[in-house]
């Protein structure tokens, strides 16, 4: 590999191998996101917890600090809306050369196995994986399912995984699904994060479902409304990343989330 790339990759995946990207990326589909309505009060807090942030340029140049040494996922697909026809007939809409001057460490793009645009999205990410890797910027593919959140169970996660991977993902964003996860982690040949989806009910299951995801073999997360949704994001935050970067079981990061929470009560 690489220096360009290894150099990128280890900005995002830390010496014990592990990550936490905070995405704030939901705006290019869902407009102005509950909780996300200003994207740089939301990170604010938040930032320190993470070691990246993923998000599109427009959100990286109007809201973020130049001077920041938080790396960044570069969101470059989309062109899609919530209240488009179909979720998943996304395009890139940014430039390699935009890339390299926003100085991105990796980028991102969906990719949507067995969907109507199944070919559409899977040949972007292969033109993308082309020319990032002719600058040694890693792509990261996120495994989409656009509004059917009934697919997110281990046999397609599996298929849309391995599928990004073989076409060059450096690394794979996908849901945590409770049964057969590991299948998930072991049909991939690279580094796998864990996307949250739509808020849970309690902080618990969230801890629960990171916790055995890391214990299944993810490398990490990719997690954004079930922390900047919820009613302590700093306490959430900093519950997870002991999850992952120190080893907390889900119950001693509940107990840590409670007492930031009451900390700040
Ligand atoms: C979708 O909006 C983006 O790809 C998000 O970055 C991804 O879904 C992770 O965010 P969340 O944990 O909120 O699902």
């Amino acid at each position: 590999m690489e220096w360009g790339m290894k150099n990128r990759l280890s900005r995002l995946i830390q010496k014990d191998g592990k990550a936490l990207f905070l995405p704030v990326d939901h705006g290019y589909f869902q407009g102005p996101t509950h909780c996300l309505e200003k994207p740089g009060e939301t990170i604010k807090p938040l930032m320190q917890y993470a070691d990246a942030l993923m998000l599109t340029r427009g959100v990286l140049r109007n809201c973020v600090d130049p001077a920041t040494e938080k790396p960044v996922i570069m969101r470059v697909s989309g062109a899609v809306s919530v209240v488009g026809e179909d979720l998943a007939n996304e395009s890139v809409v940014t430039s390699i050369q935009e890339i390299i001057r926003l100085n991105a460490s990796a980028v991102s793009m969906s990719v949507f196995v067995g969907s109507k645009y199944e070919n559409k999205s899977l040949t972007n990410l292969s033109k993308l994986v082309d020319e990032c890797e002719d600058y040694g910027v890693p792509v990261m593919a996120v495994c989409a399912v656009g509004k059917e959140l009934e697919k997110r169970e281990a046999r397609y996660l599996a298929l849309s995984a391995r599928i990004a991977a073989e076409i060059g993902a450096r690394v794979v964003k996908t849901y945590y699904c409770k049964e057969n996860f590991e299948k998930v982690v072991e049909g991939c040949p690279v580094p796998i994060v864990i996307a949250g989806g739509p808020k849970a009910e309690t902080q618990r299951e969230v801890f629960d479902f990171v916790y055995d995801g890391m214990q299944k073999g993810a490398i990490g997360v990719n997690l954004g409304r079930n922390i900047w949704q919820t009613e302590y994001p700093v306490a959430s935050i900093r519950a997870i990343r002991a999850i992952i970067h120190e080893g907390y079981t889900a119950k001693e990061a509940e107990d840590l989330y409670n007492q930031v929470r009451n900390l700040k009560a």
